[in-house]
């Protein structure tokens, strides 16, 4: 969410006759845009902003957004100097005012904002990492309150984009070129526009189901989708994925927890036997899908029962690979105020533990692919040899394989015949 937003930002800044510079020595405007949700954003913001004052003689303007700015506000001027101006999560697109404001002299400049009814969700081209893979914001903020999480606090509330308007977004970018679109969010699958519009045609149980299959008649070639929630993980949605071959082959679902105590104490809204269901009824489809998820381990009162329930939970699974995090508290949400009681020592031990086991289980896993064929969207030539080119496949795997670059931007089919930790090796077929 985070790199979609500094990508319209840039869109917008472009719009507005702002240079665009990824170098810092060239900037006479420095964006800081900052997450929360795991790192000590706060420090490294700290450090950030003092190296760039005593690098240059001449200080560029320094401006901060993201999930920090929008938690901290008018105090991040006490906190670090240095700072000019501060911009929240949904005030994104009144940078160039805030700009004007702080050239103007006006110092310590806030905007928290609510979103503008008219923001412009476009990316320019130019801004975008990619130009054959876009990203498109269908849902921004959340409702959940997960008891560790702080982004129901920086990012607000839970509030979906017209079907009609991703669509038309969807169209916009394959006649531009782009062949692969990620419909992204905090829950992309509780989706729930305002209107009808655009889903009219679609059937589904649930509005992202219908979503999807609308996005799917657009005909662009590959629609990934993340994350998804798995209290509203409905069983629709594999049967969109089984029906449209354009809707890839991989679904992130974050579990947190193998222990329906601990799944609990996060208020997870699912428990471990509702999660199985799920997961069985994605190793049913005929689509070979990906599973990937995320866990946290060492949340306040995890034993070591519970913690043998996590490992169970992902031998069970079969995860393609799995985000583990240890558990941090973040000020200013329920679980800051429960005891953080299991040590570093047996967080570090327990996050050893889960890495090696699910490693392992990984490995075995992506054997599958051995001698099978992928579809992979030629994105770059690879960093290591000037030969080779990178993409990623319908089940969002990274596949290195030898190709010239006239093949860039194309869907190509590779035959798998090696396995690294984090990427696949193959042939063009
Ligand atoms: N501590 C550790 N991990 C966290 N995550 C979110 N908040 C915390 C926290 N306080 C993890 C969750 C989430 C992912 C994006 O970050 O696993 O799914
Ligand atoms: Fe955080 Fe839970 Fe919302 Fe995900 S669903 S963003 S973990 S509160």
């Amino acid at each position: 969410m985070n790199v979609s937003d500094s990508e319209r930002v840039a869109t917008s800044l472009a719009g507005k006759g702002f240079e665009i510079t990824h170098s810092e020595e060239n900037a006479d405007i420095i964006l800081i845009n900052t997450c929360s949700v795991r790192e000590k954003a706060e420090q490294k913001l700290y450090s950030r902003v003092g190296r760039i004052k005593k690098k240059y003689d001449e200080k560029p303007v320094i401006g901060v957004m993201g999930c920090v700015a929008q938690l901290e506000g008018e105090t991040l001027f006490e906190k670090i100097n240095g700072i000019d101006f501060v911009v929240g999560t949904r005030a994104v697109g009144r940078v160039s005012e805030a700009i004007e404001k702080v050239l103007n002299g006006e110092n310590g400049f806030t905007d928290l904002g609510e979103r503008e009814a008219d923001y412009d969700w476009n990316v320019a081209d130019a801004q975008r990492n990619s130009p054959y893979v876009a990203f498109i914001p269908i849902i921004e903020g959340c409702n959940k309150f997960c008891t560790y999480c702080i982004v129901p606090f920086s990012r607000g509330r839970e509030r979906s984009l017209e079907a009609s308007e991703i669509i038309r977004q969807v169209l916009e970018l394959k006649r531009r070129g782009v062949k692969e679109v990620h419909l992204i969010g905090q829950n992309v699958n509780s989706y729930r526009p305002e209107t009808d519009s655009g889903l009219e045609m679609f059937a589904g149980a649930t509005p992202f189901s219908k979503l999807l299959r609308a996005v799917a008649a657009t005909r662009i070639e590959i629609i990934k989708f993340n994350t998804s929630f798995p209290r509203d993980f409905h069983h629709d949605i594999v049967d969109a994925i089984d029906e449209h071959e354009n809707l890839a082959n991989w679904v992130h679902l974050p579990v947190q927890s193998g222990s329906n105590k601990v799944l609990k104490a996060m208020r997870r809204l699912h428990t471990i036997d509702s999660y199985f269901k799920r997961i069985d009824k994605l190793k049913e489809s005929n689509r070979n899908i990906s599973l990937t998820t995320d866990i946290i381990v060492g949340f306040p009162g995890e034993t070591d029962e519970d913690f043998r329930d996590t490992v169970k939970m992902v031998e069970y699974c079969n995860f393609d690979s799995a985000y583990i995090f240890k558990y941090s508290p973040r000020p200013g949400t329920p679980a800051f105020e429960m005891e953080d009681d299991v040590s570093q020592k047996v967080k570090s031990e327990r996050f050893t533990e889960l890495e090696s086991i699910q490693k392992s289980l990984q490995s075995t896993n992506l054997k599958r692919y051995i001698n099978s064929h992928v579809q992979v969207l030629a994105e770059r030539i690879s960093s290591r040899s000037a030969n080779d080119l990178t993409g990623h496949s319908s089940c969002h795997k990274i596949v290195n394989f030898a190709a010239s670059d006239d093949m860039l931007g194309k869907l190509v089919n590779v035959k798998i015949n090696e396995i690294k930790s984090n990427s696949l090796f193959g042939e063009l077929n």
